[in-house]
């Protein structure tokens, strides 16, 4: 046997064109605890926050640790990549696992902790310090569902003899280590890795675990284990890139290593037949492969070249003086926003894409190519998109009056709209939010109304902003949990706590602006008295004194005012069902269409406020959604009685 092994070197090949991020998920653990989170909402914005502390660390060297806030609601998060990815499909890869892993956070009610394994990198984050931790109960060894399609008993010996030794060269070489195993035509490749911060001793107990259970694997084609401190993976296909590395010798095995390494001649003549033999084959397969990926690439380029819609890159790059601070505009939970001057003089808004990689590029196009086929004059037209750069732009029409949060937010030296510009706004906006939900040809759900992505231009006509975006995210949880750390106020009370989405979460998100707009009070998110606004409108409701809501510098306009707050209060209603559509609405705004008694908000304070239904206390929604549901259903307006 052992002079039946014969062993390759394979490295430096060509270096092709398309790098491979391996951006494809393994695993995604959330860690369950029955106990209640305690103060969930600082604990996510935390979580946000340290995943923005991370991302730029991992872009610069590879792996990260951060930790951010204080007490019983820090968050510790880790990241790093598999050492073999050159640093661009580092970055991909983790965009993408980091866009994943928010499905441990807004919606499984008691998850503390996640963890996410992808091919090419790995995530982590907890309310503890896991740091240096090297086992956990919730490691896992994920074998492929079929055997190697070969001489099964060959793989399987191969198998093992890879990964023990790849587990003792990675100890020798900081951590890492990749190589391959032949046999006649059976070849495995494996991968074993520690993380950064697991120093040696637990990095070795930690792969001698994971060599013990990837063995349970074999003869399946593919094993991989997923510890909390390191990784180990074998494969019939060579997976990993070896050419940004160092080979060991003629074992097949390769290290990180900054010693110049020169590979030995190999002795055999045989071996070196086999090698030639071995490269012409490789070599004939990366070309194939490179003039199909050329290919399918090359269709997508030619069509996004002959539309309309493409910008290069460079054009909007110098448009923004390269992305230039002093020509931000704002920050959205997908990304930034630029004021750009094209060459012809043409001013434009561009927003850079937080979450960018090549893999959904075609899924993008067509998402642009529909939503810019719409076209109304409450929405923010886009212009076009540049996605062959290496971050994804979108070009939109630009808005000279900036967004309404700041002409609603209490301290700006801004002069107070006017009653006639209030209400031309908020119709403005139904008429907008009405073309989404019931006249386009794409049924549109914004997902974040809310006042800052209602722009206004020169004359005060609103203009709905990032609408579609959503769509662009159809697997990921990016807008919603972005949306939870950010407008919590805004959002839909079973979008919150079911994930339901319908057009009546962009109702509700539309009520509290009109309640903001009309009160000229700001719905402030975070607070404890986050929806006090609502609780004030709905008391002054139920005891006809709703006047007395609306925004003293309105004057005189009080009874057109309180109509609109009482819309408002349609709007924002517990049950979704009896809210009405975004027609409806427009006719109660512009006709003298009857508005019937709307039922109670969600979240109200029990303070101050009494109630022979039972209440919702607001700690308590998280961990018990359906008692919520429950008293939802009952008529509010009856068991309504007047605060003391
Ligand atoms: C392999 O790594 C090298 C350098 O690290 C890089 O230039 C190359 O694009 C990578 N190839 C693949 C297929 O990832
Ligand atoms: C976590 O909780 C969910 C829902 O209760 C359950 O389906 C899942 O199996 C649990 N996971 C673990 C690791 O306990
Ligand atoms: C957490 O992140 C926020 C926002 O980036 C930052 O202001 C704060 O200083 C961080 N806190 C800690 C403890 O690192
Ligand atoms: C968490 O900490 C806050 C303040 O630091 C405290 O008020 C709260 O009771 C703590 N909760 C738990 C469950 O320990
Ligand atoms: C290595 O880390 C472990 C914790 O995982 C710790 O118990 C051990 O003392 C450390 N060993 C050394 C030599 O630092
Ligand atoms: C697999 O290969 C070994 C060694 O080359 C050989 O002894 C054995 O018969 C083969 N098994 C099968 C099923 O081909
Ligand atoms: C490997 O070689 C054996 C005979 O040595 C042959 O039966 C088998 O089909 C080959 N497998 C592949 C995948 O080429
Ligand atoms: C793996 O290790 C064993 C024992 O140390 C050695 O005999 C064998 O040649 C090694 N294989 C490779 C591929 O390095």
């Amino acid at each position: 046997m052992p002079s039946l092994l014969i062993v390759i070197l394979i490295s430096y090949f060509a270096k092709s064109s398309l790098a491979d991020p391996r951006a494809t998920e393994i695993a995604l653990i959330c860690t369950n605890e029955t106990a209640t989170v305690p103060q969930r909402q600082v604990f996510v914005s935390n979580f946000l926050a340290a995943m923005d502390t991370l991302t730029p660390l991992i872009n610069l060297q590879g792996y990260a640790a951060v930790v951010n806030g204080t007490g019983n609601t820090t968050v510790y998060a880790y990241g790093e990549c598999m050492k073999d990815l050159d640093q661009t499909d580092c970055n991909l890869c983790f965009a993408q696992c980091k866009t994943q892993i928010l499905k441990c956070l807004p919606f499984q009610l008691a998850t503390r902790g996640g963890q996410n394994f992808f091919d090419g990198c790995y995530l982590r984050y907890d309310a503890y310090d896991f740091f240096d931790e090297s086992l956990s109960a919730q490691d896992r060894t994920v074998c492929a569902d079929q055997d190697f399609q070969g001489n099964t008993t060959v793989f399987k010996d191969n198998a093992i003899e890879l990964v023990k030794n790849l587990s003792v060269q990675a100890l020798k070489n900081d951590g890492f280590f990749v190589g391959f195993v032949t046999t006649g035509n059976v070849t495995v490749y494996g991968l074993a890795q520690c993380w950064e911060l697991v120093n040696s001793s637990a990095c070795q107990s930690c792969l001698e675990n994971a060599v013990s259970k990837i063995e349970s694997c074999a003869p399946k084609r593919e094993g991989r284990v997923l510890n909390a401190g390191c990784y180990l993976q074998y494969s019939p296909y060579k997976f990993y890139n070896n050419s940004g590395l160092v080979g060991g010798g003629n074992e097949g095995l390769s290290a990180r290593s900054n010693l110049a390494t020169i590979l030995a001649v190999t002795s055999s003549v045989v071996a070196l037949v086999l090698i030639i033999i071995a490269a012409i084959f490789f070599v004939k397969m990366k070309l194939v492969k490179k003039r199909r990926e050329r290919k399918q690439l090359g269709a997508l380029v030619a069509t996004v070249n002959k539309s309309k819609l493409n910008f290069s890159y460079d054009t909007l790059e110098k448009a923004t003086n390269y992305f230039h601070d002093s020509n931000k505009l704002g920050q959205g939970g997908s990304g930034s926003v630029y004021k750009g001057i094209l060459p012809d003089g043409k001013v434009v808004a561009i927003k850079r894409l937080f979450f960018n990689t090549t893999q959904w590029v075609d899924h993008f196009f067509n998402e642009v190519n529909l939503i810019s086929n719409i076209h109304h004059k409450n929405l923010v037209k886009l212009l076009g998109c540049s996605i062959t750069g290496p971050e994804s732009l979108l070009v939109y029409e630009y808005v000279a009056n900036q967004n309404l949060h700041c002409y609603i937010s209490a301290g700006n030296n801004v002069q107070p709209l006017r009653w006639d510009v209030r209400y031309k706004i908020i119709l403005g906006t139904a008429e907008g939010l009405t073309y989404l939900h019931e006249e386009s040809k794409l049924r549109i759900i914004h997902r974040d109304i809310k006042l800052s992505n209602i722009v206004l231009d020169e004359d005060f006509t609103p203009k709905i902003a990032d609408f579609g975006l959503a769509r662009l995210f159809p697997e990921d949880k990016t807008h919603i949990s972005t949306a939870i750390a950010g407008t919590l106020g805004y959002m839909a009370p079973e979008y919150i706590v079911h994930g339901k989405l319908t057009e009546k979460a962009d109702i509700y998100s539309f009520g509290v602006v009109v309640i903001e707009v009309v009160s000229g009070k700001k719905c402030n998110s975070f607070r404890q008295a986050s929806y006090s606004i609502l609780q004030m409108v709905w008391n002054l409701n139920g005891t006809g004194r709703l006047v007395e809501a609306v925004d003293p510098v309105l004057e005189g306009n009080f009874e057109d005012a309180s109509r609109l707050l009482k819309i408002g209060l349609l709007c924002v209603q517990a049950n979704a069902e009896r809210r009405p559509a975004m027609s409806v609405v427009v006719k109660m705004l512009t006709q003298n269409h009857e508005i019937p008694q709307p039922t109670r908000p969600p979240f109200l304070n029990t303070s101050g406020v009494e109630t022979t239904s039972p209440s919702i206390p607001r700690q308590n929604y998280y961990s018990q959604p359906d008692s919520y549901t429950q008293s939802s259903g009952t008529s509010m307006t009856q068991s309504w009685i007047e605060p003391r």
